[in-house]
C-alpha cells in the first residue's frame, strides 16, 4: 500500500480554552461599552466561528439577535482559492441594524472585506468584526478589524472551531499543523 507522504499532523497548543474565555471575557465588556443602548445583530460566519460566537455572546450585555452565514474561499487545503461565493445567506432583515461580524480568523482579509460590502449594501447602520484570531502577515486586502481576540504569526492552525479538511474543530484549543 503506497504511503502517504507530507499528511500534515497536530503540533503544540498555542492559545488554551482558559485563554479564549478570558478573552471573550474582556472583548465581550468593551463591545457591551461601544454599543451601550443599541441593540446588535452577531452575524457569525459558519463553520469556523460557532464555538468562538458561542463563548463571545454569553459575555455582551446588550439586546443582542444572532444570524449565520456560511461562505467558502478556501478549498480543501491551506490554502485560499481567492474567491469568496456565498453558501448561506442571512435570514435576519438587516436594514437600519447594527451587524457585528463574528469570525474565526483573519488570514488574507479576502473574506471580511466581501463580507462586509455585502452587509453594507444590504442596508445595514454599521459594520464592525470581531475576530477570535488575526494573522496580518497573511493580508491580501487592507481592512480594519474593530476587535481582535490574539494575533497570531503566518501559521496554519486548528481547533476551537477552525478546521483541516473539516476535522480538529472539536479541539477546546488553538494548536499548530505542522507539515511532517
Ligand atoms: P481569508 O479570506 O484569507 O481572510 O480567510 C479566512 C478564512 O480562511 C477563515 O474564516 C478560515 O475559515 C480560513 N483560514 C484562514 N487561516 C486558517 C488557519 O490557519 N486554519 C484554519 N482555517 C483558516
Ligand atoms: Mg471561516
Amino acid at each position: 500500500m503506497a504511503k502517504k507522504s507530507k499528511e500534515p499532523v497536530l503540533g503544540d497548543i498555542i492559545i488554551t480554552e482558559e485563554q479564549i474565555a478570558a478573552k471573550a471575557v474582556e472583548l465581550g465588556k468593551e463591545i457591551t461599552e461601544d454599543y451601550r443602548g443599541e441593540s446588535v445583530i452577531l452575524l457569525g460566519i459558519l463553520r469556523g466561528s460557532i464555538m468562538w460566537i458561542a463563548e463571545l455572546m454569553k459575555r455582551i450585555e446588550l439586546d443582542t439577535e444572532i444570524d449565520f452565514m456560511a461562505c467558502s474561499s478556501y478549498g480543501s487545503g491551506t490554502k485560499s482559492s481567492g474567491r469568496v461565493k456565498i453558501l448561506k445567506d442571512l435570514d435576519s432583515d438587516i436594514t437600519g441594524r447594527n451587524v457585528l461580524i463574528v469570525e474565526d480568523i483573519v488570514d488574507s482579509g479576502i473574506t471580511l472585506n466581501y463580507l462586509k460590502g455585502y452587509i453594507e449594501n444590504r442596508g445595514a447602520a454599521s459594520v464592525r468584526i470581531c475576530t477570535l484570531l488575526d494573522k496580518p502577515d497573511g493580508r491580501k486586502v487592507d481592512i480594519h478589524v474593530d476587535y481582535v481576540g490574539f494575533t497570531i504569526e503566518n501559521n496554519f492552525i486548528v481547533g476551537y472551531g477552525l478546521d483541516y479538511d473539516q476535522k480538529y474543530r472539536n479541539l477546546p484549543y488553538i494548536c499548530l499543523m505542522n507539515e511532517e
